[in-house]
């Protein structure tokens, strides 16, 4: 979603803002714009599209744009078309004001009509020419400073917002607020950084603040940062962290695109997840999530546990469901965020929330969570993002340790939350004894032997790219699995949909003759998830009756299946492993499918149309 930019020092502004949006561009967005400051003026350029676009402009404008103060923003649509004049930065009426933003402000309409009736106008279709301008009149018709002005309209306005902005005035100062959208801030020496992720930055400071909501800072040139809280003025005292980044993971390599690089990182993601926590010896299987440790009474005494998240995470959820509730016993309930936060839920002190989310800024699930605590629940986060606001706002959590993760359709940061799923479950079930120990050991054993199965499976990519091939043309396909590979068919669908946007759903293959059915034909290709443990016969039934109505099945199956891979078109085969561990198996094959099918086709692989990385927005 929106990508927020800003530095202020002794450099030059310009390069710093167009890398660190170029840096933001895997949060996906359809316009970008920059803004420069130099004394009692500015250089602004808009435009919609890529950000060589933006450069294209600037660069026939002839312009030399230099100054050490500057905002930059990368836009994805609420309000208003995607075109040069929506686009962000905006400036107020007088052409002071320059600001930014992410985010949603609910009452801009109203807002927009009292400005309206006291003399505004306004070119854009957005929110944030709406804000700017209310912090313009609050500004000018109380004789404030921009902060107070600032502050004042904030404690006006309903909705969520991370914001920068810029007084052409004083070009020194640079002033940024949250609300449920993202901002951080780098700590230089006499020079700071502003970044919706601390990713554009990393490269000059590790020292990073995680603007919390309702705060806001004054950030002047050569001066201590000034922290304050929205509400009242307070002053704050900063919380400086220091980034664990390796830039390394965030470029791409060898690879052709992080799609790619992501789905190979797995083999190592999920080490990195397991490490330290999974402590196998010959005789002894140790788990250590400290997150459960430290609340061990609250999930033994645990009513019952309610999973929320949203797209890949929500997929993660129902997997985590048959995790739960087989070794814990637990009754599990997986809901999709945004409707959760709009009913009624019944949940109280005795019940746990699990939050799942990649980028743990889902405006969604934070919102959902925040809900969750108010009725008393208990919260437990299961993020990639370190810092990210959705785990600064639970009460225990474990992060997946996936490393950043660019490419917008999520891969292995849903396996690194089935990882995490499966070690709580475990140990959980452990706890109360609702796991056989047998069981337990044989599937730690088995958990730590998964990294080297998926290396195995990613050997097959050349076959994979032959099969991807023979079917790139089709328009529609179907997923088929049952029990735990259930919503690895929703996955395999929605990877395939979001990077090469063919029509593709998934079902639990019972179900097909209850509806879907209707839809095969010889056109018709369906991908069926078969391995050997769980609902084999079941599936091979379901097999036949696709067969009956000429449909063309895929099926992923075990290296030794015979029934299936007779019945089927085309086979793609996959070490076996038990049961309850096969999702981090069988999606391998999938997430390679949709990556090579939309290689083909010529898509945008690792920034989809439409799609952001972080839906900071409802
Ligand atoms: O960051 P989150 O895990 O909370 O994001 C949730 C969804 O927006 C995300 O999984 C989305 O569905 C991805 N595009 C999936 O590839």
């Amino acid at each position: 979603m929106c990508g927020i930019i800003g530095y202020l020092g002794y450099r030059n502004a310009y390069p710093i803002l167009i890398e660190g949006l170029k840096k933001l561009e895997y949060r996906g967005y359809d316009s970008s714009g920059i803004s420069v400051f130099f004394k009692n003026g500015y250089n602004l350029y808009k435009s919609k599209g890529k950000i060589s676009e933006l450069e294209n402009k600037i660069y026939s404008s002839g312009i030399i744009i230099k100054g050490n103060t500057g905002i930059g923003h990368t836009r994805w649509a609420t309000h208003g078309s995607t075109d040069d004049i929506n686009a962000h930065p905006h400036v107020s009426n007088s052409n002071d004001l320059v600001m930014i933003h992410n985010g949603i402000i609910e009452n801009y309409h109203a807002i927009k009509i009292i400005l309206l009736n006291n003399g505004f106008t306004f070119k854009s279709k957005t929110d944030t020419e709406v804000l700017v301008n209310l912090i313009e009149y609050i500004k000018s018709e109380n004789k404030l400073s921009l902060e107070e002005a600032v502050r004042i309209s904030l404690n006006e306005v309903i909705g969520a917002y991370s914001i920068a902005i810029v007084d052409k005035s004083n070009p020194e100062t640079i002033i940024i607020a949250k609300l449920g959208s993202p901002i951080t801030i780098g700590v230089g020496n006499k020079e700071f950084f502003i970044a919706s992720d601390p990713i554009p930055f990393a490269q000059y400071t590790k020292n990073v603040i995680y603007l919390r909501d309702g705060e806001m800072a004054i950030l002047r040139k050569n001066k201590n940062l000034d922290l304050r809280k929205i509400i009242n003025n307070n002053k704050l005292n900063p919380i400086i962290k220091k980034l664990k980044i390796n830039l390394k993971e965030i470029e791409k390599g060898e690879y052709k695109h992080f799609m790619l690089k992501e789905i190979y990182d797995q083999p190592k993601t999920i080490l990195d997840t397991l490490r330290g926590r999974l402590l196998i010896s010959s005789n002894e299987k140790t788990i250590h999530i400290s997150g459960i440790e430290s609340n061990k009474e609250k999930f033994i005494n645990a009513k019952s546990i309610t999973i929320i998240a949203c797209g890949t995470s929500w997929h993660s959820g129902l997997i985590g469901e048959y995790l739960l509730e087989k070794f814990t016993r637990i009754p599990v309930e997986v809901e999709y965020a945004s409707e959760f936060r709009y009913r009624d839920p019944i949940i109280g002190k005795k019940d746990i929330i699990i939050a799942i989310s990649q980028s743990g800024e889902t405006a969604d699930t934070l919102s959902a969570l925040k809900l969750a605590k108010s009725k008393g629940a208990f919260i437990f986060g299961i993020c990639n993002i370190a810092g990210s606001s959705i785990a600064r706002n639970v009460d225990a959590g474990a992060y997946t340790h996936a490393g950043p993760e660019i490419g917008v359709a999520s891969t292995k940061a849903f396996t690194g939350q089935i990882t995490v799923l499966m070690l709580m479950a475990l140990k959980i079930g452990i706890y109360k004894s609702t796991i056989d120990n047998k069981l337990y050991k044989r599937l730690c054993k088995e958990l730590n032997n998964i990294p080297y199965k998926i290396s195995k499976v990613l050997k097959i990519h050349n076959y994979i790219k032959k099969i991807s091939k023979i079917y790139c043309e089709e328009n529609n396909f179907l997923y088929l699995g049952r029990g735990i590979n259930f919503p690895v068919a929703l996955e395999g669908a929605l990877k395939l949909k979001e990077v090469s946007y063919i029509h593709a759903e998934g079902f639990p293959a019972a179900e097909m003759k209850h509806g879907p059915i209707a839809l095969i034909d010889d056109n018709m290709p369906v991908i069926v998830i078969a391995p050997i443990k769980g609902f084999y016969e079941k599936i091979v039934s379901n097999i036949q009756e696709i067969k009956a109505r000429k449909g063309k099945i895929i099926a992923i199956i075990n290296e030794g299946d015979v029934q299936v891979n007779m019945l089927a078109d085309h086979v793609i085969k996959i070490p076996s492993t038990h049961e309850y561990l096969c999702p981090l198996i069988t999606v391998i094959p999938l997430q390679l499918l949709a990556y090579q099918i939309a290689c083909i086709r010529g898509e945008n692989v690792d920034q989809p149309r439409n799609l952001a990385k972080s839906v900071t927005v409802e």
